[in-house]
């Protein structure tokens, strides 16, 4: 798929249909994080990738704002280093890489950001030095998208040329 057509057609995928994502995924998802570019090339993060559902399961209980992702063939927590400036932007690139190496291959993936830090820790034997930035919940979509419209405002409204509120002219 070209990139911007990845770009344009990715949406959240929250609901999936049960069916295993093959390993050979999974590796090309873990590599397109890998690859992906960090602060000072620090690569400071790290991924715990979760393909049991007793895991996967474990990891929705320990959400605020992902309950959904129990129902992902796989799902990545994506750790980092918060002395590292711009640590979130890091986890950011790498997770996006991530989706879109994923809807590449056809495998729908969701993002949630909200968890019980302490128990997530906990199960997940998180070092001390390290913080979740995000999780991500990848599997086959069982809502048919295709055609479904992006909600996403007019360029005319987030860009500007020259300076801040001037309208855009190309
Ligand atoms: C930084 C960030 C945090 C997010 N956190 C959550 C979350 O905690 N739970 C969730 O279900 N979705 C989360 N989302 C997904 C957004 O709701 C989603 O990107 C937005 O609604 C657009 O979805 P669409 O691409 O399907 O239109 C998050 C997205 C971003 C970029």
């Amino acid at each position: 798929m070209d990139t911007f057509d990845a770009v344009a057609t990715k949406l959240e995928t929250r609901q999936f249909d049960g069916k295993k994502v093959r390993a050979e995924v999974i590796s090309k998802v873990l590599e397109a994080a890998r690859l992906t570019g960090s602060s000072n090339n620090t690569q400071h993060w790290r991924f715990i990738v979760l393909s049991d559902p007793k895991d996967v399961s474990r990891l929705a209980e320990d959400s605020t704002t992902g309950l959904w992702v129990k129902g992902a063939s796989f799902a990545v927590l994506i750790l980092a280093n918060p002395k590292v400036n711009g640590y979130l932007i890091d986890v950011g690139r790498a997770l996006q890489d991530m989706q879109l190496a994923a809807w590449n291959l056809g495998v729908g993936s969701g993002i949630f950001t909200g968890f019980n830090q302490e128990k997530l820790k906990k199960d997940f034997q998180i070092p001390d030095d390290l913080v979740p930035g995000a999780a991500l919940g990848f599997g086959y979509s069982a809502v048919k998208k295709t055609g479904k419209k992006k909600k996403r405002n007019p360029l005319s409204q987030i860009a500007f040329s020259g300076k801040y509120g001037q309208p855009l002219s190309l």
